[in-house]
Parts: C-alpha cells; sequence; structure tokens
C-alpha cells in the first residue's frame, strides 16, 4: 500500500494527460505558478525543495537542496554566504535548479545567473525566522569542518547569551541569492519513455518574449 494513495492517483492522471502545446503559458513564470500550486494543493511534501548546483574554480559542479523563499523576477533562497555554494555562486554568479517533483512525475529546471539579494531583503526575511534559526544561523560555520557536535552546542549557547534579551540581528554573513532564470525547463513523465518536454529560452537581441521548444525525451 503506498503512503501517498492521492499522489498515486494524480501522478497517474498526470502521466496520461501529458502537456500540449496549447496549454502551456506564454510566460515560463506562469506555467512555475501552475506547476507549484498542483504541488500544494495535492499536499507534495516541501514543494518549495529545491537542488542548486553551484560550480567551483576548477570547473567541479555540486549540488545541494534549498528552500525557495521568494519567487518575483528570480528565485530567492537564503544561506550562509559563506558557506561552500556562498563562496561558489560569490565566485561564480551562475546556478542550476531542479525541482525534483518525482512523487508527480515531474521536474522543473532551472538555468540563470545569480546575484545577492538586498541587505534589506535578507533582514525582512531574517526577521521572520524563528529565535532558534535566527541563534543557529550566527552559530553555524557552515561548511567547515568541526570536531564533534558539541562544538556547534558550545557556539550555540555563546550566541544565545549574547543575545540575551535583545532581538538577533542577522548575521553579516547570511543573506539572500537570486536565481535570475535564462531558461527553464518542464519535463512531464509519460508512458513508454515518450516524456513531454518543453524548454523556454530568451532569444538573442531586445525582444522579451521567451522561445518556447519541445524536446526529445
Ligand atoms: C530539504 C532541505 C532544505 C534545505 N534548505 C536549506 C536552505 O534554505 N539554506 C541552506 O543554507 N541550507 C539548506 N539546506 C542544507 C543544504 O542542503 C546544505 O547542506 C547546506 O546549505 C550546506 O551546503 P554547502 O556546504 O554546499 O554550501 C537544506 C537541506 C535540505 C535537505
Amino acid at each position: 500500500m503506498s503512503p501517498h494513495p492521492e499522489l498515486d492517483v494524480l501522478r497517474l492522471r498526470l502521466q496520461d494527460q501529458g502537456v500540449t502545446e496549447g496549454e502551456l503559458a506564454a510566460d515560463p513564470f506562469v506555467q512555475f505558478h501552475r506547476w507549484f500550486d498542483v504541488c500544494s494543493t495535492a499536499g507534495v511534501h516541501e514543494p518549495e525543495a529545491m537542488i542548486v548546483s553551484s560550480v567551483s574554480d576548477d570547473a567541479v559542479p555540486s549540488s545541494r537542496h534549498v528552500l525557495l523563499r521568494g519567487l518575483d523576477h528570480g528565485f530567492v533562497f537564503f544561506t550562509n554566504h559563506d558557506s561552500q555554494k556562498g563562496r561558489e555562486l560569490t565566485a561564480r554568479p551562475v546556478a542550476a535548479i531542479c525541482f525534483p517533483w518525482n512523487i508527480l512525475a515531474r521536474q522543473v529546471r532551472v538555468v540563470g545567473r545569480v546575484e545577492r539579494v538586498t541587505a534589506a531583503e535578507s533582514d525582512a526575511y531574517f526577521a521572520t525566522r524563528p529565535r532558534g534559526s535566527q541563534i543557529g544561523a550566527w552559530a553555524s560555520r557552515q561548511s567547515e569542518v568541526i570536531a564533534d557536535r558539541s562544538v556547534l552546542e558550545d557556539w550555540y549557547a555563546e550566541v544565545e547569551e549574547r543575545f540575551d534579551g535583545t532581538d538577533v540581528t542577522r548575521p553579516p554573513n547570511w543573506g539572500g541569492f537570486r536565481v535570475l532564470p535564462e531558461e527553464f525547463e518542464f519535463w512531464q513523465g509519460r508512458a513508454s519513455r515518450l516524456h513531454d518536454r518543453f524548454r523556454y529560452r530568451r532569444p538573442a537581441g531586445p525582444s522579451s518574449e521567451w522561445i518556447i521548444e519541445r524536446l526529445s525525451p
């Protein structure tokens, strides 16, 4: 017995229906919202979880999950700027994102340039976080080697004491990145590996229209 019978029914329906050219939104952000809403409404666990890949100076890629925390003209997430991803995205401001909605036989891929969000945006988001996460953001030197868990707990206790009785301010090395899409791909699994894949890309030149192309699966 599947733990998600409703999602299984929906997945089979989506696989059966497929995606046609005619139903695609001209704007990939609109299309993304449609698919995201399907996930949310259906109760997919953490549909905002996305895999972000960065590239090192030596051209070695690395991937990890983060949570999508904002979507305007780009995909916004928050992290420690001194972490591996933070350093790589700063030195080489390009990223690939994948939303692994495999429980619905779907995935969305995005490729684009990366910018830091403004300090005001990072402050505003940081202020909404639970106090424990705020303290944790100070306490974790993300991606550094530590001897054992007690190091982390000691740092946490220190920060807790430092901010005793006051609001926790945002660490200066913690904030948001925004991935500005230059390409999207919407993938819908179908029977017999004849999946539907649609890529949106920007044409060369001043046009703001997106070019939509079907890709072979
Ligand atoms: C579902 C999920 C969501 C996550 N969300 C975030 C996030 O929003 N920001 C973040 O810094 N790390 C997040 N993490 C942890 C990262 O995957 C990663 O371990 C951490 O950021 C260090 O990555 P790095 O060493 O490559 O920089 C998340 C992990 C999972 C599994």
